[in-house]
């Protein structure tokens, strides 16, 4: 595979404002073309070295892919001037004002290398003529398996268990857990992931509960019910989400929906940060009517997941206040790091660009691939 070195020309205006170090992060490698004429230049922002690895594999150097560490925003975007693609992921920052840069710069199609479009400004993006891709489904069993994971860890306590043992403490007081066997659990969306943490809890013998407003039929045969929010807050002992994170159900967990659920609830979100209000969060810990809450994403994690900031201070008091509880797991946005997930995105995104290189029809994309608002 042919591959290449860009010059990292910094365009004039607010880019001037990045700071030396972040400059210093970027990473531009560019990979060949193979003559093709279908060829197209992405700008790839927020990568990390797996990302590289992963999406270089299914490119096989056919578009030339420019790697950006550093996340998109309105600071970044003119790092993507000339490139017809950008290749953006979930903390990307995608509002109007950096759309419009996008756009002035040539770019024509954004590839989401996740699920979630959250973060995507999609009015804007059409108003600009831009084309938003996505991987709809790439594997649940990653979420839905970290999940479950976060509800097994709490419950046994095993965050404590493995730091006791290791210091020589093999005292049992204080790790008490209960059988999954006869819980009842509630799902609040019951898609592609909801329903493998349908199966998996399934097998453990739980009771389902599940709220969506689109019946899944399969999670029916499973022998779940769909009931009422209300409801599937008042019976649950774990409540787990599984829904996207939409203007309608931001906060969808606050202190009213906290203040009907059972005492000592098992809290979990795997979906997006802001589906919590984690203010309500930490006072429902607190009085504890919240007995042990399960994170892997937060609303503020922009500033903080998948970057190492050990050597720093956390300016974020609410998170810092989350991380002292002993019945807090918090783990940051990994739910979908497996081998098998990076391998599918890769796959779908590089085909999502190859679709998009070929005719610039959306209606070739197969369905669900292209968000509109
Ligand atoms: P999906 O599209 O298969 O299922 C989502 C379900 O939520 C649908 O059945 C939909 O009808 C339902 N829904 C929509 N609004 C709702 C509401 N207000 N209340 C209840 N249900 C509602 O999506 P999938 O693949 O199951 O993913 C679910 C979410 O998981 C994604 O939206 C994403 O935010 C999150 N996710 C997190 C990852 C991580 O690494 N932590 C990785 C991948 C996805």
């Amino acid at each position: 595979m042919m591959s290449d070195c860009l010059a990292v020309n910094l365009p004039s205006g607010p880019i001037r404002d990045l700071d030396r170090f972040q400059v210093a992060r970027m990473v531009i490698v560019g990979h060949g073309r193979n003559g093709q004429n279908d060829f197209m230049n992405i700008t790839v922002f927020s990568t990390k070295s797996y990302d590289r690895k992963f999406l270089d594999a299914q490119n096989h150097g056919k578009h030339r892919l420019n790697y950006l560490e550093v996340h998109l925003d309105e600071k970044t975007a003119q790092l993507a001037n000339g490139s017809e693609g950008v290749c953006a992921f979930v903390n990307d920052r995608l509002n109007e004002p950096v759309l419009e840069i996008l756009a002035k710069g040539g770019t024509r199609l954004i590839a989401m290398r996740c699920a979630g479009f959250n973060n995507v400004d999609l009015a804007a993006a059409r108003r600009l003529g831009i084309l938003v891709a996505r991987v709809p489904a790439y594997s649940p069993y990653a979420v839905g398996e970290h999940t479950v994971g976060l509800m097994l860890a709490l419950n046994r306590q095993l965050h404590r268990a493995y730091n006791r043992v290791r210091e020589g403490n093999f005292a049992l007081d204080g790790l008490l857990g209960f059988d999954f066997h006869g819980q009842t659990v509630g799902l609040i969306g019951t898609g592609k992931i909801g329903q493998v943490v349908a199966k998996i809890l399934r097998g453990f013998g739980c009771r389902i509960l599940a709220f969506d407003p689109v019946i899944n039929p399969e999670m029916e045969e499973l022998g779940a019910s769909y009931v009422s929010l209300d409801q599937l807050y008042h019976e649950s002992d774990i409540i787990s989400l599984h829904c996207p994170l939409t203007p309608e159900n931001h906060h969808l967990i606050d202190a009213s929906s906290i203040s009907k659920m059972r005492d000592q609830v098992m809290l979990i979100n795997t979906s997006r940060g802001a589906l919590i209000d984690t203010k309500a969060a930490v006072d429902g810990l607190k009085s504890g009517k919240l007995g042990y809450l399960g994170l892997d994403v937060y609303e503020e994690e922009a500033d903080l997941f998948f970057e190492d900031l050990s050597g720093s201070i956390i300016r974020d008091d609410l998170f810092s206040r989350l991380l002292t509880f002993p019945n807090v797991i918090i783990t940051g946005h990994q739910a979908f790091f497996t081998r098998d997930a990076l391998a599918k995105i890769a796959e779908t995104t590089l085909d999502n660009i190859d679709l998009f290189s070929q005719d610039r029809d959306p209606s070739k994309f197969p369905p669900g691939r292209i968000v509109d608002p």
